[in-house]
């Protein structure tokens, strides 16, 4: 069990890391890419930010949390023996980072054996810091942040995200095809962090996305959970980062029913070989 001072001495140093690790891609980004290679597929990237920043980041977390455990996008991976593991995604939103669009950010967060903790999300081309610790509320830039008060499906903005494996993108369209006519408009920004830290903000209603990882949804899922967002899987289960559900709670349960629906209406099932 952790203290509420605790936590926020935990959300403390993960702001203070995703600032410094974030201002110093900003301003490497400013001056230009040199190192760009890809990963899973022809457009999942990863920067020479990517590496400098999970390094700035497991840095800090090694001197002030030299007991934790650190998992990193990039390959950080240390054992820890305290219980708490630090989930780290130096640069989420890569392709955004690489085509100087703003919605990328450095996402960090610790859980625990209940769960998220605390994190931060922090979106150095906004200049905004999203935090949150578990029963400490979500705040952007140090302001309290909650969920819109919205229980109308066709009120909804709804945000998703589409895979790297083209074969999924195109199966991830067809099923946006069957919801778009169903809500207020679909927007898809491109990173996964800053897309829960809009629905805790109240700037989207839900957002969905399939095939995540952890370090794109701790930091992120407990912004959103504190702010009062409900998150699941597409069928109002326990989330995953298989199937990621985050909404405000008065069209969550139309939500499901309608990315259930979406979902059956595609006909096929999704295949593992994929990616
Ligand atoms: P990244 O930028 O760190 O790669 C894009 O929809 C969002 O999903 C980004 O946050 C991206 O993180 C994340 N993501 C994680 N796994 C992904 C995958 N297999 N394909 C596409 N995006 C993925
Ligand atoms: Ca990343």
């Amino acid at each position: 069990m952790t203290s509420l001072d605790e936590r926020r001495s935990l959300c403390d140093l993960a702001e203070t890391l995703a600032r410094e690790a974030g201002d110093l891609a900003l301003a490497g980004r400013k001056a230009g890419l040199s190192e760009v290679r890809t990963k899973s597929t022809a457009t999942d990237m990863v920067t020479e930010f990517d590496h400098v920043c999970e390094n700035v980041i497991t840095n800090g977390l090694r001197n002030a949390r030299p007991h934790d455990a650190i998992v990193g996008e990039e390959g950080a991976s240390d054992q820890g023996t305290s219980g708490l593991t630090w989930y780290i995604d130096p640069i989420d939103g890569t392709t955004n980072f690489y085509f100087d669009l703003p919605n990328w950010a450095v996402s960090i967060g610790v859980v625990d054996d209940e769960g998220p903790l605390a994190g931060a999300v922090y979106v150095p081309a906004l200049g905004e810091m999203f935090t949150g610790a578990r029963g400490l509320g979500a705040y952007v830039n140090g302001e309290h942040i909650s969920v819109r008060d919205n229980s109308l499906l066709t009120d909804a903005l709804v945000c998703t995200g589409f895979s790297y494996a083209p074969e999924r993108r195109l199966r991830q369209a067809r099923r946006v095809a069957n919801i778009v006519h169903k809500v207020r408009d679909v927007r898809r920004f491109g990173a996964a962090a800053i897309d829960l830290c809009f629905v805790a903000c109240g700037r989207l209603d839900a957002y969905f996305e399939e095939f995540l990882h952890p370090w794109d949804l701790v930091a992120g899922g407990i912004i959103a959970t504190e702010a009062g967002a409900v998150i699941t899987n597409f069928s109002g289960g326990i989330m995953e980062p298989r199937e990621v559900l985050a909404s405000t709670p008065g069209v969550h349960k139309e939500l499901v029913a309608l990315l259930v629906e979406a979902t059956a209406a595609l006909g096929d099932a999704e295949s593992d070989s994929l990616l």
